[in-house]
């Protein structure tokens, strides 16, 4: 858990979205020194399986474990308890898989903090129409983390465009991942609500999750630089 008198120094993740371990290698050795810690997802796992973040954490390097978990509470507990066993410091699983899901993975992490994803960044009101009673993506946004964070969560992942509402609802305590940052002028590509890294912090985001405005950048650590 954040300390809420420690300042607003927000956290810089790197996501590690190429298939290809050893591209992804490569830019954790050029980025290492100067970010907080690297973020692994679904699509690293599919292709490469947890060796990777076995091998960032035999470095010492900080791991968020992005695997969005969303299955019945059993499962997701059995997975989150690899997650602790591995080192991971924050592990993802969606606020939809409800509220017995949340609490059986916040029962077997004691060192691993649980982000629980409100609403993919890659959704908005269209996407929801078809199945939801309500549209409107923040409001969803709000539901789903009132609910995460009773049963005891760490924090959330949110859109940065929803994050200033959110940290005025939810207080100081919860830490607020974002991803979804693009570079002014810059495409949003699958992204439907995208900030700014300017806009991610002072909206009081505590992490920023930062993909392919690096992973896919000429010069990696120019545009870390210029972003820190
Ligand atoms: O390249 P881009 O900046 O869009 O990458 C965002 C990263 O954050 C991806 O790894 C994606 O899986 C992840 N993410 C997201 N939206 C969420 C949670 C995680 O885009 N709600």
């Amino acid at each position: 858990m954040r300390d809420p008198k420690a300042g607003r120094k927000p956290l810089f993740y790197v996501a590690l979205d190429d298939p290809d371990w050893e591209k992804d290698r490569l830019l954790v050795e050029q980025l290492r020194d100067h970010v907080d810690g690297f973020k692994v997802g679904l699509g690293l796992v599919a292709w490469a399986g947890l060796a990777p973040v076995q091998w960032l954490r035999s470095e010492g390097i900080d791991v968020f474990l992005d695997l969005k978990l969303h299955d019945i509470p059993q499962t997701v507990a059995t997975a989150a308890a690899a997650a602790e066993q591995l080192g991971v410091r924050f592990l993802t699983l969606h606020a939809l898989g409800g509220e017995a899901m949340l609490s059986a993975a916040r029962d077997v992490c004691q060192q691993t903090q649980l982000l629980a994803v409100t609403l993919l960044t890659s959704l908005d009101q269209s996407d929801l129409a078809p199945w939801a009673d309500e549209t409107d993506p923040a409001a969803l946004t709000f539901r789903l983390a009132k609910l995460a964070l009773q049963t005891g969560v760490d924090g959330l992942v949110c859109a940065g465009t929803e994050a200033a509402r959110l940290r005025r609802a939810v207080g100081p305590t919860p830490v607020l991942a974002v991803p979804g940052i693009r570079l002014p002028e810059q495409a949003s590509q699958d992204q439907r609500r995208v900030v700014t890294p300017q806009q991610a912090v002072a909206a009081g985001a505590d992490l920023l999750v930062l993909g392919r405005v690096i992973t896919q950048s000429p010069r990696p650590l120019e545009t870390l630089s210029a972003i820190r």
